[in-house]
């Protein structure tokens, strides 16, 4: 059953894989389009606030968790405390952290398979290849199967590869093509005529909706989302850290790596939608309400990238690309959490592990491809909005109130000798005990009432 089990080559191994985990469509798509129909920065703000005091917080409950158990999530938390129930409470997290990250893989890929969809419509739009070019950006089942299963081959394709030859190795490469990526066309997008209406929409905060129970709930959602919390992801990852590591450090700069992108894409999609807006296309839907789901990525944009003539193809390309990347590197992080549960504790090889399982939560896409209208959005809430947090707060109950609190500090001093005299051991302790459980639950009792 032992096998050997993977770990990080380096720190910067690490980064790569934790941030190609948190940074994805959440950020690139997800957090832009959520700050447009919140009241722009007072979105924006609340944001960066939960992400320092909930989500680095839990982060770190992950982390910590992840690298004393050296295991997956259903045994880690099984294995934190000495009575039966207690244990069994944790592995029933475990598990339920499992599937809803399958189910969540289950609706990512099908976005991805769209991003994927476009990047290729936009090869063939160079190769002047117009029927190819239509069908890719036409919706319909076929189109979104065939490339849903393609990223799940990708996928597949890394993972089979383990921890430092796929995840790691891949993460490192593809990481910082997407930050260049980013870039370029952030400053591309603000030499524009009209992107300053859109730094603006994006940049003057609304206040009157920073106490909206509804922006808070998104801003909590987007902020567990975008660290790929409450599923065991981020512990696993953490299983597979040094013991030489200072994990209050590294949890930081994945944070912080991980909010930059998301401020940072706010600067490329909200201008880009004013730019469009000049051009006559529309980005407010009938309602009056911004264009936000789907149809941004899938229309609005497009529809701008053709306006631009033939360097809009390269725009295009760079930005279907820039979306496919970040999708990859975290759909490889979801994918590894009932991976290695099945290959730690049921002895299965890491091949037919992520075969089956990578197999099972394609077959789960097909079902909500097919039954779209009547599956897809309630799939993303009940996933995100529902299971995230509520398995977050388990989390922090678990770290905060069932382990021990020696075993704890014992914990995180390796790597950081001194953590007993700083300030993150002075605070974490009673903040993930408290204040943690406590947030989620004024946030969801706020939205009952
Ligand atoms: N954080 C990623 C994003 O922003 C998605 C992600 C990766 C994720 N792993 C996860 C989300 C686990 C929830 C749970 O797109």
């Amino acid at each position: 059953m032992s096998t050997a089990r993977g770990e990080f080559s380096s720190r910067f191994g690490f980064l790569m894989a934790a941030t190609g985990s948190a940074v994805g469509l959440g950020n690139i798509w997800g957090f832009p389009t959520n700050a447009a129909s919140n009241g722009g920065a007072a979105f924006l703000f609340t944001y960066i606030i939960l992400a320092f005091v909930l989500a680095y917080p839990a982060l770190m409950a992950e982390l910590i968790i992840g690298r004393h158990a050296k295991a997956n999530a259903v045994n880690a938390l099984r294995g934190l405390s000495t009575s039966p129930a207690i244990a069994r409470v944790g592995a029933g997290v475990g598990f339920a952290g499992m599937i809803t990250v399958t189910l969540i893989l289950s609706f990512y890929a099908i976005i991805s398979g769209w991003m994927l969809a476009y990047m290729f419509a936009s090869m063939a739009d160079i190769a002047r290849l117009e029927s190819a070019s239509n069908w890719l950006t036409q919706s319909g089942t076929t189109r979104d199967a065939v490339f849903a299963g393609i990223f799940y081959l990708l996928t597949i394709y890394i993972v089979v590869a383990g921890v430092r030859n796929g995840i790691e190795k891949w993460s490192s490469r593809l990481m910082p093509s997407l930050y260049l990526i980013l870039i370029i066309l952030i400053v591309y997008v603000l030499t524009l005529d009209g992107a300053m209406e859109g730094l603006r929409m994006y940049l003057v905060p609304d206040f009157s909706r920073v106490a909206d129970p509804q922006l808070i709930l998104s801003a909590m959602g987007q902020a567990f989302f975008s660290l790929s919390l409450g599923v065991g992801t981020m512990l696993i990852y953490g299983s597979y850290v040094s013991k030489q590591e200072n994990l209050p450090a590294i949890g930081g700069m994945v944070t912080v790596m991980d909010m930059s992108v998301a401020v940072l894409a706010g600067l490329l999609i909200l201008p880009a939608m004013s730019v469009a807006q000049l051009n006559g296309i529309q980005i407010y839907d009938d309602q009056g309400a911004l264009i936000a789901g789907p149809a941004l990525i899938t229309s609005v944009l497009p529809a701008l990238f053709d306006q631009m003539g033939d360097g809009g193809i390269l725009v295009a390309l760079a930005f279907f690309a820039l979306m496919s990347i970040a999708a990859l590197t975290s759909s490889i992080s979801m994918l590894e959490v009932p991976v290695s549960y099945f290959v730690e504790d049921q002895g299965v090889s890491r091949r037919k592990a992520v075969i089956l399982l990578g197999v099972l939560a394609a077959s789960v896409s097909m079902l909500i491809i097919w039954n779209f209208g009547l599956l897809f959005d309630w799939v993303v809430r009940l996933t995100t909005e529902f299971s995230q947090p509520l398995l977050g707060f388990f989390f922090a109950i678990f770290a905060g109130w069932v382990w021990n609190r020696n075993a704890l500090l014992a914990e995180i001093k390796q790597g950081h000798a001194d953590v007993e005299s700083g300030l993150f051991w002075r605070i974490w302790p009673w903040y993930i005990k408290f204040v943690c459980p406590l947030i989620i639950l004024a946030v969801y009792i706020q939205l009952i009432i």
